[in-house]
């Protein structure tokens, strides 16, 4: 999946435009300065455009991310019937976008293998017209990612739904119900089609064992500005209580948590200080805590955080990925590039996907010294990594080998800047801004 290859996008979405570029190199050493503002967040900006196909009446969106994964779904709700009409201001980038007209059957294949938070059009077009037609989703390999719990949540609420041939065909003749649903885990993802699919079902839906994590929080308040009435927010237990007529609404997506996370990181594996506009530090959950023992200072000012290394340097943590409010298994990879130069070992254990450590290799191929052993990766400090040749297998492990690259000695040049492009908003622009050397590439 290339920009250069996503010609339909600008078609789609005015302000994408192809790039040649395939690889981001950095010359490393350089301490970040400057104001950097954190974007809108990726995993909250998905769902909420989603939402918009409940209603006929227009969503507003604010603080929009311009990233590959907003541009697929854009692509992805126009061939549904949506309109989406774009502006900019000084205040970033918004989106109203109009749903009067759904056609649930006209879902792109190639768009969906794209991304895995896809799977929320089937909640979506399930409320809103009964029916829905999709390819699996895709998305990055960083584990099973099974749909089982969407599924099973959906039958629940009357939706007859078949899996065959790469296909997912699901209806509601008789309309969708509320129903009391179990989540096995709290999924994100399945908490979140399920809210949708919940607000224009008949009666009460109860959710137990949500996912507690900020972008639900998120969803629930654009959904409650569209008239939706659900309770719970924030907690383990979401009652829906469906079947309302929703209007339209004007809705800021919430700061990148995860962005922010990753960001404090850069600024302080290179030694300098960076404002982080629109941080807070209530969004990080335990990572807040666990960052400051690594040695990253976070101090809340006007408008964002500051971020840089504690005068008393690096030093080794011990990190278990959980769901929030624990450690957020987005900010595994980057907080082990950052670990990999601290004094000390670190014990970095991967509870919520099986295969993400796949960048663990790259960050070996820069110098730095760990051993995995099944779903634990041990981390002993080296002095400094080295600038070397590596490719970003996922959104996250992109965004890490970023960060090793700004620490490193010397030059690195990172392919997989798709997968950069899919989370992040102008991630190269902004940190040149900042003082990076850093610069797109064929
Ligand atoms: C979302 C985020 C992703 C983040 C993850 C965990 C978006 C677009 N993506 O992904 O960045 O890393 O939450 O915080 O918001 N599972 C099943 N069956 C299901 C659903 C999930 O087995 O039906 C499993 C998954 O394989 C995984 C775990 O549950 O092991 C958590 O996954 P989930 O919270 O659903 O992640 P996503 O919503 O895909």
């Amino acid at each position: 999946m290339s920009r250069s290859a996503s010609s339909p996008l600008s078609d789609a979405v005015p302000w994408w435009r192809p790039d040649p570029a395939r690889t981001l190199v950095i010359r490393g050493g350089r301490p970040l300065r400057g104001t950097y503002p954190v974007s809108g967040a990726k995993n909250a900006v998905l769902p909420l455009m989603v939402s918009a196909l409940l209603t006929p009446h227009l969503v507003t969106l604010h603080n929009m991310p311009a990233s590959l994964d907003v541009a697929v779904l854009a692509a992805l709700l126009r061939r549904l019937g949506a309109e989406l009409h774009w502006s900019r201001t000084e205040a970033g980038l918004s989106v109203t976008i109009c749903a009067d007209q759904v056609h649930p059957v006209r879902i792109d294949r190639e768009l969906v293998a794209r991304m895995r938070a896809s799977v929320l059009l089937l909640g979506a077009l399930l409320a809103r017209g009964g029916e829905a037609n999709l390819p699996m989703p895709g998305g990055d390999a960083i584990g099973l990612r099974g749909i089982d719990f969407h599924v099973a949540g959906l039958r629940a609420m009357g939706a007859e739904i078949e899996l065959a041939g790469g296909t997912i065909r699901a209806t509601a003749p008789r309309g969708l119900s509320g129903a009391e649903i179990l989540l096995p885990q709290p999924s994100v993802g399945a908490t979140e089609n399920l809210l949708l699919a919940a607000t224009m079902a008949r009666g009460t839906t109860i959710i137990r064992n949500a996912a507690r994590e900020p972008e639900i929080a998120d969803l629930v308040a654009c959904l409650a500005a569209m008239g939706a009435s659900i309770e719970g927010a924030g907690t383990d237990v979401l009652a829906i209580a469906g079947g309302r007529p929703l209007g339209g609404a004007v809705h800021p997506v919430m700061p990148d948590r995860i962005e922010l996370g990753t960001l404090a990181c850069a600024a302080a594996i290179t030694g300098g200080e960076l404002h982080l506009r629109h941080g807070r530090l209530d969004l990080l959950g335990a990572a807040a805590p666990l960052l400051a023992a690594a040695g990253v200072e976070l101090r809340p000012v006007e408008d964002g955080l500051m971020a840089r290394r504690a005068p008393s340097g690096l030093a080794g943590v011990d990190i278990v990925t959980r769901p929030h409010p624990g450690f957020a298994t987005d900010l595994q990879a980057p907080a082990m590039a950052l670990l990999a130069t601290a004094t000390g070992a670190s014990m970095i254990t991967e509870t919520i996907f099986e295969q993400r450590f796949r960048h663990v290799d790259e960050l070996r191929k820069m110098g730095a010294a760990i051993a995995v052993r099944g779903q634990t990766a041990v981390v002993r400090g080296v002095p400094a990594l080295q600038g070397a040749v590596v490719s970003g297998t996922d959104v996250r492990a992109a965004a890490a080998l970023v960060i090793a690259g700004l620490g490193a000695e010397g030059e690195t040049v990172l392919d997989g800047l798709d997968h950069l492009d899919r989370g992040y908003d102008r991630m190269a622009d902004k940190l040149a801004a900042c003082g990076a050397d850093i610069r797109r590439a064929g």
